[in-house]
């Protein structure tokens, strides 16, 4: 039976970068996804003043997974607004608590390093943290203005994405990498240094490191190679993934999936790069990310072999030096290339 797919496409590239992975999902495997297009985004905002309509989640509840481009348009909705309407409800209603996020060089992509044989499994805890949404401000406006933001560290939290971390090493290479910042941060990061040494013990087969934030920005730069899974809280995940995007090559190859491993509810597949509204109407955004997160949602949704297939066309595609190369090639040109190869 054909899984059910909502389709996101959001702002700016978004829109480009969803319509080709459509294209590639049905050259695949025709009739595997049945796609149903939701036009959510900062243009409906700007008609309805909704990014999604007051039941979106409900709505999305029945999918089998979800699709989204990208969301954004800060020219017109400020980043706060539309982020908050859309992307970040979906990741906390449906408790997609691990944001994984896979840091390689494709064949035939350079990237900035001199090392090239990194291979690094980013999991972002992807519904508290950082990103509690817990805070206020008052005073505003005057001298004697105060503005919180409370980061949030439940023991629940904790403990299952980083047995989630544990779960994907277990996998790969059993090396684990614990992000935090304990030796500043002397509440939340020591639970958290805490709960990895009580998980670990259940591991004794993954080899364990415990790296502060700043230290391992530096090691995925100097040495790429020492890392295989690294588990981060939500903000911290979220910066060392857009480095691990840099060192792949760029925002164009990063994929990602917004995951309820407990598959009560629909996970969420998204490229990492966001709206790019300065290039988005040159028709040169990368689809490969959307192509890659395509791959990763088809694992999901238990389709290996078709998942497979395509991760093996876009491999042919970079390898052939198509899409390669940051800002070279159209982004129908690249889709062209791994439909063929496909
Ligand atoms: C990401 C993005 C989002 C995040 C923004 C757009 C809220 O940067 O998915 O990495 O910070 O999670
Ligand atoms: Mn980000």
């Amino acid at each position: 039976m054909a899984h059910r797919i909502a389709l996101i496409p959001g702002d700016g590239i978004g829109v480009p970068v969803v319509r080709a992975a459509v294209e590639v999902a049905e050259k695949a495997a025709p009739g595997l996804l049945e796609f149903q297009t939701f036009d959510w985004s900062c243009d409906l905002y700007l008609r309805t003043g909704r990014m999604m309509p007051e039941d979106g989640i409900e709505i999305l509840r029945g999918f089998d997974a979800i699709f989204l481009g990208a969301v954004g348009w800060p020219a017109k909705v400020p980043d706060a607004v539309s982020l908050h309407g859309l992307l970040l409800p979906i990741r906390k209603a449906f408790v997609q608590f691990a944001n994984i996020r896979p840091h390689r060089l494709l064949p035939g992509v350079a990237g900035p390093l001199v090392k090239k044989d990194f291979d690094i499994l980013c999991i972002r805890e992807n519904t508290e943290g950082e990103y509690s949404g817990a805070g206020g401000r008052v005073h505003q406006g005057t001298e004697d203005e105060v503005a919180v933001e409370t980061s949030v560290f439940t023991r629940k939290g904790v403990e299952r994405i980083l047995r989630f971390g544990f779960e994907q090493a277990m996998q790969r290479r059993k090396r684990l990498a614990s992000v935090t910042k304990s030796n500043a941060q002397k509440y939340s990061m020591v639970f958290w240094d805490e709960v990895t040494r009580k998980l670990a013990a259940e591991f004794p087969e993954v080899e364990v490191s415990h790296y502060h934030v700043d230290a391992i920005a530096a090691r995925m730069v100097m040495e790429p190679e020492t890392l295989d899974v690294v588990v981060a809280s939500n903000l911290f995940g979220d910066i060392l993934t857009d480095l691990g995007a840099a060192i792949q090559g760029g925002l164009g190859f990063a994929a990602s999936a917004n995951i309820d491993p407990t598959r009560r509810s629909p996970s969420m597949f998204e490229p990492v790069h966001g709206s790019a509204p300065d290039i988005a109407h040159l028709g040169i955004a990368n689809p490969i990310a959307s192509f890659w997160s395509l791959v990763m949602m088809l694992e999901h949704l238990g389709e290996a072999p078709t998942a497979t297939r395509i991760m093996a066309s876009i491999e042919a595609a970079t390898a052939g030096g198509i899409g390669a190369h940051a800002g070279q090639d159209s982004t129908d040109k690249i889709t062209e290339a791994v439909i063929a190869a496909l």
